[in-house]
Formats: C-alpha cells, structure tokens, sequence
C-alpha cells in the first residue's frame, strides 16, 4: 500500500460519522491505478466552517440596515431600496446555513446538482452557459441569473418573468423544479432532518434543530441576499466625485466617455439607472410590486422623461444599483406571438407580453451569455443589439421607441461604453470566502497535481481533508 492509498483509507475511517447514506458511489481511480468506491455524499457531508461564524449581518451599530458599511453613494439610498422584510433578517448562523444549503447536491434529487451548479460565485452566480442542465441533464429555457445585490432589487420579485413575489417565495422554487433539481420538499424535509451536519445548523440560526420549509427558504434567502458588491472600479471612482456625471480620477480617457455614453446618448442608465425621482413617483411602498404596476411605471417614467429636463433627471438619479425597476420589453424580439411572453404568461395581460427583468448591469462582463434567453455571447454583441437592430414590438418600452432604427452609437463610443460595463466588476466578491463553497471536495486531479493529500481539523471539530 502506498502512502496515496493509505491516506484515502484515514479519510474513510475519520468521515464515517459525518457519513449520510444516501446510497450514491462514485468509483475513483487512485495514483496506483486501484479503483476505490467513495460515496459522492461522504465528499459532500464534510464541512469547513468558522468558529464563530462569518460575519453575514448587518452591524448592531448601524441604524440603517447596515447602510454604515457602504459607500456614500450606496448607502444614501440603501434603506429606500432593500427588501429584506422586517420577519427574516440575515443573521450570520442563518445565512450560514443558507451557505451550506446553497452548496449542499443532496437537495437535488439525485444528488447530482445544487444551487452553486447554476449560479457559480466566479462568474458572479451564473453559469456561463445559455441554458442550465439541471439534474437529469435537460435544460429550461431561460438563461441563470446573477444573485449579486438582490438585496437591493426593490420590487423584490424573482425570475425573468418575476413569477416569484420574494426571495423567500423563489429560493423553494429551484428545489422542486422537474428539469432543475427535481426533489420534493415534504421528502427533502425528512432528508435533512436525518443528514447529521444539519440538527447543529438549524438550531445555531433558529433555536431549535426542527427543519421546516418556512426554515429551508428562510436560510436560502438569508444567504442569497447577503452577497452584496459594492467594491468595482466603478465604486471607487464614484467616492472620488460629487456627481456620477464628474469624469472619474481613476478612469482612463475611455471609459469616461463609456460612461458619458450609458448616462446620455446610449441612453442606457434611463432605464438600467433607474432615476430615484421615477422611484419617487412610483406608486410602490416598498414592498414586493404587482406585475400589473409594470405597465404604468414604463408609462409614468417615459412620461417624466419627456416632462424633465435632463439636469432634473441627472439631480434624482440613483449611481448604486443599475438594476431596472421593474421588467420590460427592450427589443430583442419583434414577433410576441413567435418568443417566449415572459411577464405575460404570468400576468395573463396583453401588456405584459414579451417583458422581462433584468439581473444588475454590476459584474455584467463575467455573467455571459446575456438576456433571458442566453441568445447574445459577448457585451459586443449587446451593444450591436441596441446600436442597429432595437425591433417594433407592440410593448416596446417608451424609453426606447425613438430608438427603433438603433441608438447608432459610432464605433469609438461603442467600444468605449463595453469598457465602461467592465468597470461595474467587483473581483472581491467574485472570491469571497463567506459565499464560496463550504464543503470539503475531494477533487482526485487537483489532489495528485498538488501531490496529495495534508490533513486539517475543520472547524466543526471535525478531521478532513484539504487540498495543498
Ligand atoms: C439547473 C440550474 C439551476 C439551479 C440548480 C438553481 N438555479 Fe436559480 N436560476 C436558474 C435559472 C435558469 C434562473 C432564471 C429562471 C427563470 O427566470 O425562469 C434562476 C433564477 C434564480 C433567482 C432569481 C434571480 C432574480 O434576479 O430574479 C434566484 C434568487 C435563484 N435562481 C436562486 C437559486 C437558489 C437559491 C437555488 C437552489 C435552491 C437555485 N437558484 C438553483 C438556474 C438554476
Ligand atoms: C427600455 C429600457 C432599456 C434600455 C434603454 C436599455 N436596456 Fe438593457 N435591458 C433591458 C431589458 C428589459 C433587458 C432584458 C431583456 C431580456 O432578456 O429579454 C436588458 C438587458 C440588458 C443586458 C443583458 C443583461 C443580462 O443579465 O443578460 C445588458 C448587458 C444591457 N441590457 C445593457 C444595456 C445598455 C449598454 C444599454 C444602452 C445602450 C441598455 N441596456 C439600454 C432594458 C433596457
């Protein structure tokens, strides 16, 4: 027995009690060429979790939902716009059992898949692909959406075509989906009530080791809306300058005029920066929107844009978000009755056909393929969208009716605006510890790459094994 085989057999031994049948096997081939049968759930049962927990609340100090840790330009409007609701605030023991329950395969049916599969933290919780194979393999139709800043989408409904009316509502949604995880919850209930990682977790974020539904999303939405990002290039110009119109220290000659072009001329920001006047107006409280509001907020907005002259606008408008408020139609498609009817299908209204929402422009370069459909590969290829081939649609958005033949940006502005979608990336968060993966992987190439195996005692006390 060499030291490689040895070492896999202390793994085995010191795991066992974390161990959860689930009866799934996976056959590994060691250094020595012997084949060994490792269950896929001994790998996905051992945890690296800090003691005392990451820090995932908002500071007992801060008066405004943790507002005192954002930039200036953030925190100004951080209260108007989260939609944490006052029964489900992120705890550090709950969004830490949001983590483990993000990364855990074993709430896909067959093991196979977890939340992370489809929203992967390096790609700023998406998955590179169009559509996402789910845990058989087949795909759904939509493209998977990023989670960062979620926290701050104010309407607070989920999905392309807003189907979820919270973060609370949609984090179930995934589980019991047939093409995507495929599981049912009354038996997942009972699986994690029996997994032994879960009693501990459970009771550390709720006081009590029970695992209800209620629970499971509660955890998962905890989680979800503390990944925030509020750390990109873009960030650090906009503390620098009163004004998101100042040109910014830290921007090359480029990207100020990328900017210049999304505020103005590209007329991006009218909708992807949504003016804080508009939010004013609109007639929400805060809480999740009805679908039917979409209809009179592109109205109301369109209609404020014509009133307003553009240095009214610019004095409301919000520098933090780049979300757009509300889903909407921006002329992809030309036919309604040949593409997927989004909002429509939902809402059953005419108007709502053909709209959709839109994740955060925030890390928009690594979040490829875009639009709901995946259908454009490159930011370029978005930019060509919007610069010559914006098509009639009877629910265009207003905001871009003149823009039907094209925003015919030339091609220095066009390229400069692609740089400045780049400034919207925050690398911390793409790396941050406190939503990566907490499970201890064995991955046998990595491991033989590094030369082996060192072992650690994690932080639930238990022994496991790390990557060198
Ligand atoms: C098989 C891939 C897949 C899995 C697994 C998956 N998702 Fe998703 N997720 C998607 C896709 C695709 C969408 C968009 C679907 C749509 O709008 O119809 C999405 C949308 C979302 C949204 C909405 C974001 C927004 O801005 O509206 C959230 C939140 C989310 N997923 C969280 C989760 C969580 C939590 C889990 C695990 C319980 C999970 N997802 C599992 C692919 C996946
Ligand atoms: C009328 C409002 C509106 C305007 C103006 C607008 N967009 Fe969009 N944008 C949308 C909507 C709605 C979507 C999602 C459409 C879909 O997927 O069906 C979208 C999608 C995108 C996406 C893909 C997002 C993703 O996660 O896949 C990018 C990038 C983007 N827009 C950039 C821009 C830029 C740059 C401009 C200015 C040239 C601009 N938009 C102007 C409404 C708008």
């Amino acid at each position: 027995m060499n030291r490689w085989t040895a070492n896999v057999v202390v793994v085995l031994t010191f795991s066992l009690p974390l161990t959860a049948n689930l009866g799934l096997s996976d056959e590994r081939v060691t250094k020595s060429g012997d084949s060994i049968n490792v269950p896929t759930a001994t790998e996905q049962r051992r945890l690296q979790l800090p003691d005392p927990p990451f820090r995932y609340a908002d500071s007992d100090n801060d008066t405004d939902n943790g507002a005192a840790a954002l930039p200036q330009h953030v925190r100004a409007v951080a209260q108007a716009f989260d939609n944490t609701p006052p029964e489900n605030p992120i705890t550090d023991a709950g969004a830490t059992l949001g983590r483990v329950l993000f990364y855990d395969k074993s709430l896909s049916v067959n093991g196979t898949v977890s939340c992370a599969s489809c929203h992967q933290q390096d790609k700023a919780f998406t998955d590179g692909q169009p559509t996402s194979p789910g845990f058989d393999g087949r795909r759904g139709k939509r493209n998977s959406m990023s989670l960062i800043n979620l926290r701050y989408y104010r309407p607070g409904r989920m999905f392309w075509d807003e189907r979820a009316s919270s973060l609370e509502d949609q984090v179930l949604r995934p589980i019991e989906d047939p093409i995507e995880m495929g599981h049912q919850l009354s038996v997942l209930i009972n699986q994690i009530q029996q997994d032994p990682i879960y009693p501990p977790l459970f009771d550390a974020a709720f006081g009590e080791t029970t695992v209800t539904k209620d629970r499971i999303a509660q955890a998962l939405a905890q989680f979800v809306r503390s990944i925030v990002s509020f750390a990109s290039p873009y960030d650090e110009g906009r503390a620098a300058v009163a004004s998101i119109y100042d040109d910014f220290p830290n921007f090359t000659e480029q990207q100020n005029l990328g900017k210049q072009m999304f505020l103005t001329r590209g007329g991006c920001a009218i909708c992807h920066l949504a003016p804080d006047e508009f939010l004013h107006r609109s007639p929400r409280s805060g809480q999740a929107t009805l679908i039917s509001d979409t209809a009179a907020q592109t109205s109301a907005s369109a209609e404020l844009l014509t009133d307003l002259a553009p240095d009214d606008v610019i004095a409301d408008r919000q520098s933090a978000f780049f979300f757009v408020e509300g889903p909407t139609v921006n002329g992809i498609d030309g036919d309604p009755a040949a593409s997927d009817p989004g909002v429509g299908q939902v809402s059953g209204l005419e108007q709502d056909r053909g709209a959709f929402k839109v994740s955060s422009l925030r890390n928009i370069e690594v979040t490829g393929p875009y639009m709901h459909d995946g259908r454009f590969t490159t930011i370029d290829r978005v930019l060509e969208h919007y610069n010559w081939s914006v098509r009639p649609h009877p629910n265009l958005d207003p905001r871009l009716q003149e823009a039907v033949k094209g925003i015919a940006l030339p091609e220095k502005e066009k390229v400069a605006l692609a740089e400045f979608l780049k400034t919207l990336t925050d690398r911390s968060v793409l790396t941050d510890v406190r939503f990566s993966d907490p499970f201890v992987r064995w991955n046998p190439a990595k491991a033989a790459a590094a030369g082996g195996f060192r072992f650690c005692r994690n932080d639930l006390g238990r022994t496991g094994h790390v990557l060198s």
